[in-house]
Formats: structure tokens, sequence, C-alpha cells
């Protein structure tokens, strides 16, 4: 099967290649994944914490690797480190910082069966999600390494005769990355190198469950030029995160993860003494999708089984409440059933497995309480007995009833409207104060239109899935609960990584 190509994103960024599968998967096969030792790195040296423990992969619950995170004396360490390193990083030109992006995203795609092995191991993710994730990586790569040339020359700007005006973007200081688990390294390096090419320097702390392809992609950035001194990894938990902003050199936060944890972050860097910082937050959503009694059946099972249950609803993106017109709802859940009862739940690494495990165990068993526990099941999939599975679920939400908080996995909630009822559907939908995403399938025009510019969403998606936005073609972020702003890979993005100064010269 040709899998690279066929989807190559619009603004030419993505990677053109094509690959067959079975040559991907020798490759992932041979990757030496045996004895790794998993560790921060400051200075450019692997630096293991106080304790060592084992790294469980989620597909059978068996080690992969031995990891050692650090303190808070050491998270202290990396950020007086990269403070040092600031100044020589910011002071590197535009294009040789972009160049260095540039070099990642080719080590990125020279070292693509490793890296998907380890996200098959360490994240679970089975080989489309590993393809698209790498292929996320590499754009981000260079589409914020092209955004470092287009915003970082020194501007010129009107002023009288005489008079010369000129505005200049640079880095903050040292900005603190904390990024998710669930594109370990596709948010990880999104994050991270949108502070390098904005001038930063960087203390990085990815999720406590994946460390090891944070690792590797550390290693890329330093082996493509990236100073050692700009960039450290800081392995560990919300005790090391916190030690981390509390130091006084932090001069910016981009987060990725959940509403509670963002608030968090927002509050320890208000009650910090000196100036205000910026947090850039992308936060989760309870995302919906309408489909009315015009829309394509066919399309409508694909693209609602893709949007709940691919990467095993683990995306933030991901659909969570299905809005279906009550006259063909019968109709779509049997089609939608249908299409989930032949998803195939294992191994990731497989090619026939459509979804992976939950990230862990704890995810994995308040999920399955949340299943367990609430009315209106209207489909529950089989799962594997070993690892961290969660089988897909339906369920049809009461009419008066309104899903508050996201669900993070393979959860689908259903709800049927009647014909015209689009405002009480959208107030609804407003009402979770949430807004990332949103679905509509109609073959109404009119009715799209008017849907997509009153969805309370930073993403609208029509008669197609939600999930999966391309770098630079599709910018990703949304409002209310759901984040900060502005959107990652999109034209704004690297605008808040910076300071901005005008220098008036009388000539
Ligand atoms: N950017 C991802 C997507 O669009 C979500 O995190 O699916």
């Amino acid at each position: 099967t040709e899998i690279f190509g066929e989807r190559t994103n619009s603004a030419g960024l993505a990677f053109g290649d094509s690959v067959a599968l079975t040559d991907l998967m020798r490759g992932m096969d041979g990757a030496d994944l045996e004895g790794l030792n998993v560790a921060s790195i400051i200075g450019g040296e692997d630096r293991p914490g106080p304790e060592e423990r084992d790294l469980l992969s989620p597909n059978d619950s068996q080690p992969i690797a031995k990891l050692s995170e650090a303190d808070e004396r050491m998270a202290r360490e990396a950020v007086d480190v990269s403070a040092r390193g600031f100044r020589e990083w910011n002071e590197t030109p535009p294009e040789a910082r972009a160049l260095a992006l540039e070099r990642a995203a080719d080590l990125l795609e020279v070292n693509r069966d490793r890296l998907m092995a380890i996200l098959a191991k360490e994240a679970g993710k089975n080989l489309e999600d590993g393809i698209a994730e790498i292929r996320e990586a590499v754009d981000f790569c260079r589409f914020y390494a092209a955004e470092a040339r287009r915003l970082f020359q020194p501007q010129p700007l009107p002023g009288p005769v005489g008079e010369e005006n000129q505005l200049r973007l640079e880095g903050r200081g040292v900005f603190a990355v904390i990024s998710p688990w669930n594109f370990p390294l596709a948010i990880f390096l999104g994050q991270t190198t949108a502070a390098l090419a904005a001038g930063n320097a960087v203390v990085t702390k990815p999720a406590e469950q994946t460390p090891l392809i944070a690792q590797e992609a550390v290693r890329i950035l330093h082996e493509a030029g990236i100073p050692t001194s700009a960039c450290q990894l800081l392995l560990g938990d919300g005790r090391v995160g916190k030690a981390m902003l509390d130091h006084e050199k932090i001069a910016g936060v981009v987060f990725t993860g959940s509403t509670e944890v963002a608030k968090l972050i927002q509050r320890q860097l208000a009650e910090k003494p000196g100036p205000i910082l910026p947090l850039i937050a992308e936060t989760g959503g309870v995302n919906a999708m309408v489909v009315d009694a015009t829309a394509l059946p066919e399309q409508v099972t694909d693209d609602v089984v893709a949007s709940a249950f691919q990467s095993a609803g683990q995306r933030c993106s991901a659909l969570r409440v299905l809005y279906v017109q009550e006259d063909v709802a019968d109709t779509m859940l049997k089609m939608i059933i249908g299409r989930t009862k032949t998803m195939k739940l294992g191994d990731p690494a497989l090619a026939t497995t459509d979804i992976g495990p939950i990230i862990d165990e704890e995810a994995r068993s308040k999920l399955a309480k949340y299943a367990g526990s609430r009315e209106g099941l209207v489909y529950k999939g089989d799962a594997p007995k070993e690892g961290t599975f969660l089988a897909p679920h339906i369920f049809e939400l009461g009419d008066e009833e309104i899903l508050e908080r996201e669900q993070f996995g393979p959860i689908l909630h259903v709800k049927r409207f009647k014909a015209g009822e689009f405002d009480r559907v959208l107030k609804e939908v407003a009402s979770t104060g949430y807004g990332l995403t949103f679905g509509i399938h109609t073959r109404i025009t009119e009715v799209a239109q008017r849907l997509a510019e009153e969805a309370p969403a930073g993403n609208v998606y029509v008669n197609r899935n939600q999930i999966g936005a391309i770098v630079g073609s599709q910018p990703f972020g949304g409002m209310g609960l759901s984040g900060t702003g502005p959107k990652a890979g999109g034209p704004h993005y690297l605008l808040r990584f910076a300071e901005e100064r005008v220098i008036s010269t009388n000539i």
C-alpha cells in the first residue's frame, strides 16, 4: 500500500515521499529499542534523577525503558542553563534559526521508522496515527522555520522626513514548554520549535507518560544545530513543572493539556513577582457534530467513526456529541454501529489495528468508570484483556442532558434533534463553555453556511471529519474553555512568543 503523499499538505509542507507499508513495518521492527534509559537532558548531557523506575507500554503493560525523572533542583538548573543560552540564540539570525529547524525536519524523516516504533510502543499509536504524527512534526518544523524568516526581519515603518522607524521582533527569554501525551512528538515539537523559531531558549517538560519520544526529539534538535544551551529536556511530574515555572527567569509558557491545569498555571504565573507573563494554552473540548436529514449517510458514517474513535478518541479535536436529525437518526445510528463493529483493537504496530490502547491504566479506569455508570448505552465493542484498552462505546443522551465534561477516549454520545432546531443545538453546544472543533454534515449550502458562521468553535469542518488539522492549512485552536489562542500552525502563532520593539531614529 502506498501511504505517503496521498494527503499532502496544500501548503506543500508535508514530506512527499511514498513508502510501502511493508517497508515501514520492517523498519519499525528493526529499530533497536532494547535497554533504553530515559533521562533529562541539561546542557547537552543526559542527567538521570534521584530515582529510577520502569516506563510501561500501554499495549501490554510491559517495561520498555528505565526512566529516571528530575527533581526540583534539576528543574532550576535547567532554567539557569537556558537563561544563559538565551542571548546567543536570540542573536542568531532568523535565517540560521530557520535552517536548524529545517535540518530537524530532515532528521525526523531520516529517523521515521525508529520514531514510529517508539510512538507505537510508548504512546500506543497505530500506523496511521504514527505516520500522521511524524508528518505533523515535520510540518511544524518547516512551517515555523518559514514563519521565522517571514516575521523576524526588521520591518521599516512610516514616519516624517528625517525619522527612521523600525519594528523588530525578538525572543522573550526562556519559554517553558509543557506538552501532552496524545501528540507526544507533533505537539511537543510544534510548541518547542515555535518558541525556538522566535528566538527563545526553552525548557521542555513533556507529559510523564511519553518521555522517550521527547528525548529522541530533543536529541534531533541538538543534532540539527539548536545549541544545547538553548534547549533542555526536563522529565517529571507536576512538582517538577511547578519548580520550573517558579524560576524567576521563565519568560512565558506554552501548554497543551486540560483547562484545569491551564488555570493552575495561569494562577501560578500571576502570583509570581516580576513581569506579567504570557501563557499560550491549548486545552480540551466537548466537540459536537450536527447531521441533518440531507447529509450523505455513508460519508457521515465514515466521518463520525473517524472523528470519535480514531486514536481511541484521545484527541482534543475528537467528536464527543453527535447531534442527528431525528428523521434519519435510526438509520445513521445503525450504520455508525455497523462500521464501529468492524474496528479492530489491538497491537498498534500491526497494519490491521484501527484502535490502540488508552494511554495508561489511570486514564482507562476513569473512562471505564464513567462508561459503566451512565445510562443510555446503545453500543459497546470488545477490547483486549491485556494492556490498557477500552472498547468503543456509544450512548444516547437524555432529552434534557448536556454533556458538560470532555471524556477523553472512544466514547461517543448521540442526541436527536427535530428539523429546524439548529438554534437549540447551537445554544446547547455553546452552553458547555468549550469551543474547539465543530462538524457539520448537510447538503444544503445555506444550512452549512449558517451553522459554520454561528458554530461556537475555533475549527469548523463541513462535510468531512473533524480531526487531523493540517499545519498551515487548518491552523488549530479553540476559544472559551478550549484555549487562549493563537492557533498552532497558523500565521499569528509565533507573534505570541515574541517581544516587539520599535526603534525610532532621528537621522
Ligand atoms: N491537532 C489535532 C487534531 O486536529 C488535535 O489535537 O486532531
